[in-house]
């Protein structure tokens, strides 16, 4: 039952119908960015063709269109993560979100000689951002280690690190590179003892589980559409009301103001007031569209079937000989929908362009997280990534487990 409902979910995804070098596309690689089903292809393409004008501006028809799917994609986006529409703003992706939070709102209560806390997990949108920032303003960056050998994180790293001086503790929710999911409650309960401002990174979380943002409690989160199914340039960023209140504007221009005088402005309240600008409405819709493509196959089905993939994933990685998995000990610590691996002796780029002469799709390098992989000591510095969504099936993982052996043999390094 559960492989019909995989392959069913494939169908819906066009871009997944294709050969590659002879061979059908095995595609392990939605960590990077996601496919597009059919329903979300049709929306956007539905909202230009229709709706195309801009939202907000016009009093015609079709303007009226366009600011109903823009305005109504907004409280799609935020029902999708438990928030209110007021602090669901739309940007361009995870790492404009970042960037914004950051330069943004940071620079409100950060001083010299206070600290911004991050765990080395961080993929770089969450990483240079504060790097910059510290510098900016004589703060200093500390880091939380994950245990190089499993990919966890101690508890002890948490009160090692955050401090009375903390004014900033950033994470992501899932890492791009180990999967395993950092513990966010913890994090929230450290950073309010100290009266930190915690700021979620939520891009690989998204299109794996359920978020539910004012359960979690954090200030700030980010995500992007393109991990979820949805079009390329549009993400959320996520502030609590009163925090998107104090901000100041990040960029200036149309439809975020109020009223402008020849020497003075009074802003739009959030969201409005950070979107300045003509706005990406038909990726919005879009990302409307992903979330109730989501949730038309629901948590449950998703989660059940990645779980299942992620055993075999794992497992069938573990058992290849000259294969090794990095940053994972192969004990069940939870991961989501990531399992990175090297091949004794060969680089991963390598690794990976022999297998997409086989079709097999995966990224491999260091995937935007240097501090991550320098600490993992994972040969070369870099690894392979396989990744999998919603659409991922048993076939996918057997294909990748199957060509694997090749890749040695093809570089004359035995079996
Ligand atoms: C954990 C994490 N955060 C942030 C990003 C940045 O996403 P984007 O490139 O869409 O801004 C990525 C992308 O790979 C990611 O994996």
């Amino acid at each position: 039952m559960k492989n019909i409902v995989a392959k069913n979910i494939a169908d819906d995804f066009p871009a997944l119908r294709q050969t590659v070098n002879g061979h059908a596309l095995v595609y392990l690689d939605s960590a990077a960015t996601s496919m597009r089903p059919e329903s979300v292809l049709r929306a956007v393409d539905n909202f230009y063709r229709r709706d195309g004008a801009n939202p907000h501006r016009g009093m015609y028809d079709m303007a009226q269109r366009a600011t109903d799917a823009y305005d109504g994609a907004r409280v799609t986006a935020a029902r999708f993560v438990g928030a209110d529409a007021e602090e669901t703003v739309f940007v361009r992706n995870a790492s404009e979100g970042l960037n914004i939070i950051a330069l943004g709102y940071a620079p409100l209560i950060l001083g010299r000689g206070d600290n911004i806390v991050l765990p080395i997990t961080e993929h770089h949108s969450n990483l240079v951002p504060w790097q910059v920032l510290a510098r900016r303003h004589g703060a200093e960056l500390r880091y939380m280690y994950v245990d190089p050998r499993t990919g966890v994180l101690p508890d002890s790293e948490l009160d090692a690190k955050i401090d009375g001086r903390t004014k900033i503790v950033a994470f992501t929710h899932v890492s791009n590179v180990l999967g395993t999911r950092l513990p966010v409650e913890k994090f929230v309960a450290a950073a309010k003892a100290v009266g930190a401002i915690t700021v979620l990174d939520c891009a690989q979380s998204v299109p794996h589980f359920g978020v539910d943002l004012h359960q979690l409690g954090v200030d700030f989160a980010a995500f992007s559409g393109h991990k979820m199914y949805a079009p390329m340039g549009i993400g959320v960023m996520y502030g609590r009301r009163e925090l998107l209140e104090a901000m100041p504007p990040f960029l200036y221009g149309g439809d975020m103001i109020e009223d402008v005088r020849e020497q003075d402005t009074d802003f739009l309240p959030p969201p409005s007031k950070f979107e300045a600008g003509t706005q990406n409405a038909g990726g919005a819709v879009g990302l409307a569209a992903a979330v109730e493509y989501i949730e038309s196959v629901g948590w449950e089905a998703i989660e059940d079937n990645e779980r299942k993939l992620m055993k075999r994933l794992t497992e069938g990685l573990a058992s290849l000989k000259n294969v090794s998995l990095v940053g994972n000990s192969g004990a069940d610590v939870g991961r989501y929908g990531v399992a990175s691996f090297n091949i004794d002796g060969v680089h991963p780029h390598d690794a990976a362009t022999i297998l997409n002469d086989y079709g097999v799709a995966v990224r491999a390098g260091k995937h935007c997280a240097h501090p991550l992989l320098a600490h993992l000591d994972a040969e070369f510095n870099a690894c392979c990534r396989a990744s999998l969504g919603i659409y991922s099936t048993e076939a996918d993982v057997e294909r990748l487990l199957e060509t694997l052996p090749l890749v040695r043999r093809r570089m004359n390094l035995g079996d």
